[in-house]
């Protein structure tokens, strides 16, 4: 049997039998197991090749599913959870006594999210069960954003027999989604997506403070979302232009104009650099505004010095 399939009632009954689906959703798509199932959570980090300290997103199908997970949810996470749910909205709250520690990696917290893709909704309804999910890729690499990406990247690490790669075409917003954790007061921003703090900010009518504490995601790492290319970043494509001149093996990445555009393109733009065997991208940062703050977090991630 092909990994690679669009039957979602094959996936549903994968997951229901312990399997990984590797599942599309707005942002990137994600390696989903059965929340509830401990042993196929645990060949996610397997696979993904990510630290067993590293908590995982849990999908549900349903925003009035909070409560079964949560515990005690405050209410700025009732209020992002009836207004950015679905979509590329994560919210850490206490974790419900029934979420196993090996999704949390440990923490008394969770991380919920209703995805909004249509795909992924129905999986989570046939299945019927929440779905634990990082991005489907190996850890620290940039997140796939399409089914061809997933199979790259860890195709070889599945198992046709038991697991499926569900393909939803490209993703729509192409960037992961918005953390906030409500188990602070004010909440703390932990990753930006596509929804922007002062979106975020509106929706709470309150003020949300930036990330403080010890590393929480592993987005927070100050070198993640990167390709094999070494990355360097510029302000404009005049900078681009001088700096390639002088620099071999570079690749020149400007994709400033529409910045729905520029986020969508982004991780498959740094993958077809390394695998056109690019040495280095230099990349025309987008304005710190919008969609543009999100896009520049990652590429500041892709471009820090690398581990090892
Ligand atoms: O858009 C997305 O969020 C995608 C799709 C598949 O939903 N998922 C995703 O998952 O990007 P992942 O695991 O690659 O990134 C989730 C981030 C990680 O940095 C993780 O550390 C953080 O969320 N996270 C999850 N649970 C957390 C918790 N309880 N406290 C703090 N951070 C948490
Ligand atoms: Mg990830």
């Amino acid at each position: 049997m092909s990994l690679l399939t669009t039957d979602v009632d094959r996936a549903a009954s994968a997951l229901l039998r312990g399997g990984l689906v590797a599942v599309p959703t707005e942002t990137v798509y994600g390696l989903a197991a059965d929340a509830s199932n401990a042993a196929a959570v645990a060949r996610i980090f397997e696979v993904k090749g990510r630290p067993a300290d590293h908590p995982l997103i849990v999908h549900l199908a349903d925003p009035a599913d909070l409560d079964e997970w949560a515990t005690a949810p405050s209410a700025a996470a009732r209020r992002l959870a009836e207004t950015a749910w679905p979509g590329a909205m994560t919210i850490i709250v206490r974790k419900a006594a029934k979420v196993a520690s090996v999704v949390t990696g440990g923490r008394d917290t969770v991380g919920l999210r209703v995805p909004a893709h249509p795909l992924a909704r129905r999986l989570l309804s046939l299945s019927g069960v929440a779905v634990a999910a990082p991005s489907a890729n190996r850890f620290g690499a940039v997140s796939p954003t399409t089914a061809a990406h997933v199979i790259d990247d860890i195709g070889h690490l599945l198992d046709p027999a038991r697991d499926v790669v569900l393909d939803g075409g490209p993703c729509e917003i192409g960037l992961e989604s918005t953390i906030v954790d409500t188990t602070t007061t004010p909440p703390q921003l932990l990753r930006v997506g596509s929804i922007t703090v002062e979106e975020v900010e509106t929706l709470l009518d309150d003020h949300v403070a930036a990330a403080s504490g010890p590393a929480r995601a592993s987005g927070m790492l100050p070198s993640h979302y990167a390709p094999r290319c070494a990355v360097r970043l510029v302000d404009s494509p005049d900078d681009a232009i001088a700096l390639a001149a002088g620099t071999s093996g570079a690749e020149i990445l400007d994709l400033t104009g529409d910045l729905a555009d520029f986020a969508r393109r982004l991780y498959a733009e740094l993958r077809s650099a390394d695998e056109r065997g690019a040495a280095v991208v230099i990349a025309v940062l987008p304005p710190a505004t919008g969609l543009g703050v999100a896009i520049r977090d990652r590429l500041h991630k892709a471009a820090a010095p690398r581990p090892g």
